[in-house]
């Protein structure tokens, strides 16, 4: 919060806000989503309390770096998602990049009043590092906090961690309030100052429209095909060029390989580069979806973040999709309908449910004493949406309000791309293993992109192929410059796919008469008879020379388990020599099992071979990561 008197002198657009008036920004940073609803929810929130407070929420990537920061800095409660390796989420990239890079101290920061709030997952080594770093540096830089890290962990409930961030009982709210209220609130309406407060839900105006009467064209699907500089915002229609499975029919599981074609769109990407995918849900998924809301699939419909005069309906509704489209398409598209539901979406539920037991529960599983209850019944059990919706069946809430309030935003799913450029410039190549399973509840919960990958057709098979909107996320995930240096790669599962690229790469390099430094790589699987993906091509690279060992550990061929680092610590001496000799180390998969246990496993071949105490060895690995000689793309 920026005192009045600090001038802020904007050189733009920038309404005049008044002179009671004080400037809020709540910014934030996106992976999923989550962040954004809820950086929504608390700029809602305060404007509702304090008159005369301007609210802002702001994408940290449309920071105009310093300046915009300079132009608009008021509050900033950032919400950062730190997944992965700790990296900071795409939107908030080049910010943090300018944030923690910037040596020059920026002496307006000393009037910034903050908070930070972090979103993660505890079971992560890097738990929200993102937030922690932004918290800790805008301290030193000498702008004032006025609340405690919130730190959300979503293996608990992230909505809880945020709302307890905010909520009168919990000492965290007893700090937030009470600081906005001195900074916020003028003296005549202290009086209302522990009123309690319910948001409004947001609702979208809605038109149907008659199919007969407007040409009706898939325009939801229309992209800017053509643009060569596509974004999550601004994604590229493509084509399924390709499309086959990669277990035998042995396997009880499913690994799909799925190229997309790149020809005329003007799409760029580098190998070890990730691709975000915008995928379907299933028609089953739709048409129980339509069943629940009471509403025909091929009903005609737009929506509207503005009333019919053109002004805003208030709130911070997000831009609709593209209208007119089919309730169909809408659903398919445009709805997150198998994940848990938030509490707010429970609360949308009740107020559209015509059987008040079931508006009670609802509004009981969204309230503090539902807690234990929401967290159990829903978060734990992994309740989708659907399934919630199916145990309230009088909650049938109209269009408008489900699509602003009830399902968020299908987001696009992301995917280490399994091809090179050099080797395949008109194709990016997916390699995508099925999530299909049961939940607690005995739902068969099926993934949404690996389903759709699984039933996509492709244009190699019938011309009316499907087709997604994709958009290409750059990774630091990358071959060293020079070809000659070793490379050791750690990748069970689909955490080949990245390596795959790298190998096809080095096979156009070698081709160009470039040298090859030794390569390494650790694949395991469970049964070569079953999902050992990629083997000829695999034992090509070998023959090639582009892979000097191929070492394959199978974890259900024999009495015991054979992993990757088993292997690794039988090979301990030479994946070390290489390491000492300039070497790459990449590790590529899940993170939570397979790259934690290989990270130990290097930490004790370094231990081993240097002959040096745990403490010397975790410093040692700590400077490989510095140096970027120990990559790692996990999930
Ligand atoms: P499993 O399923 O038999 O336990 C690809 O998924 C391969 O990675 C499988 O062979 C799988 O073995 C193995 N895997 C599972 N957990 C792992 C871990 N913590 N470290 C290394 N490999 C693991």
């Amino acid at each position: 919060v920026v005192p009045k008197t600090v001038s802020l002198k904007d050189d733009d657009e920038e309404e005049d806000v008044g002179p009671d008036k004080v400037k809020l920004t709540v910014f934030f940073g996106t992976q999923t989503g989550t962040a954004e609803g809820f950086a929504k929810a608390l700029a809602e929130e305060i404007k509702a309390r304090y008159e005369k407070a301007v609210v802002k929420v702001m994408d940290l990537m449309m920071i105009n770096m310093r300046k915009s920061l300079r132009k608009r800095p008021s509050i900033f409660h950032g919400c950062n998602y730190s997944y992965g390796d700790g990296e900071p989420t795409d939107n908030a990239a080049r910010f943090y990049k300018w944030f923690t890079e910037g040596k020059e101290r920026e002496p307006w920061l000393q009037q910034l009043t903050y908070g930070v709030f972090g979103l993660g997952n505890r079971q992560y080594e890097h738990f929200n590092k993102i937030g922690k770093i932004i918290d800790e540096q805008l301290s030193e830089q000498g702008a004032k906090r006025i609340v405690q890290i919130g730190l959300g962990d979503d293996d608990q409930c992230i909505e809880d961690d945020f709302t307890a961030c905010e909520n009168v009982v919990d000492c965290r709210r007893e700090q937030l309030w009470p600081e906005l209220d001195l900074i916020l609130r003028g003296d005549d309406d202290a009086e209302s100052a522990h009123t309690p407060y319910t948001a409004a839900i947001p609702e979208y105006r809605v038109v149907t429209h008659d199919p007969a009467m407007i040409s009706y064209e898939d325009n939801h699907a229309v992209v800017a095909n053509g643009d060569a500089s596509y974004d999550i915002h601004h994604p590229c229609r493509v084509n399924v060029a390709v499309q086959r499975e990669l277990h035998t029919a042995e396997s009880d599981r499913s690994c799909i390989h799925l190229e997309f074609d790149l020809s005329g769109t003007g799409i760029v990407y580098e190998t070890g580069d990730h691709v975000g995918v915008f995928a379907e849900n299933c028609d089953e998924t739709v048409e129980e979806a339509a069943k629940l809301l009471g509403q025909p699939l091929d009903l005609l419909f737009s929506i509207h973040s503005d009333k019919e005069d053109g002004t805003s309906l208030g709130g911070s509704l997000p831009p609709p999709f593209p209208g007119p489209c089919t309730l169909r398409s809408a659903l398919a598209r445009y709805a997150d309908l198998l994940n848990p539901p938030r509490k707010a979406a429970l609360i949308a539920l009740a107020a559209h449910a015509s059987e008040t037991s079931e508006a009670e529960k609802l509004k009981f599983l969204a309230s503090p004493q539902g807690k234990d209850e929401y967290s159990h019944w829903v978060v734990g059990s992994q309740r989708s949406l659907l399934e919630v919706m199916a145990e309230f069946p009088s909650a049938k809430p109209p269009l408008g309000v489900f699509f602003a309030a009830v399902a968020p935003r299908l987001q696009p799913r992301y995917y280490s791309i399994s091809s090179s450029p050099r080797f395949a410039p008109s194709r990016v190549h997916v390699t995508c293993a099925l999530v299909y399973g049961a939940s607690p509840t005995g739902r068969i919960h099926k993934g949404v992109c690996s389903t759709w990958m699984k039933n996509a057709v492709p244009l190699e098979r019938h011309n009316a192929c499907s087709w997604a909107p994709i958009f290409i996320r750059p990774s630091n995930f990358k071959l060293p410059a020079d070809p000659s240096i070793p490379i050791i790669m750690v990748g069970p599962g689909t955490g080949l796919a990245p390596f795959r690229g790298f190998l096809q790469e080095r096979l156009a390099l070698k081709r160009e008469g470039a040298q090859l430094g030794p390569a390494i790589l650790f694949f395991g699987c469970r049964n070569r008879r079953m999902d050992f993906i990629y083997e000829n091509e695999l034992n090509d690279f070998v023959d090639q020379g582009v892979i000097s060992e191929l070492i394959v550990a199978f974890s259900r061929e024999g009495p015991q388990k054979d992993y990757v680092q088993y292997k690794m610590t039988e090979k301990a001496a030479q994946v070390w020599s290489l390491i000492s000799q300039e070497g790459y180390l990449y590790v590529c998969g899940d993170a939570k099992g397979m790259a934690r246990d290989v990270h130990r496993t290097l930490h004790t071949i370094v231990q081993t071979q240097e002959n040096v105490d745990s403490s010397k060895a975790e410093a040692i690995v700590k400077k490989l990561q510095m140096d970027g000689r120990y990559l790692r793309d996990v999930w």
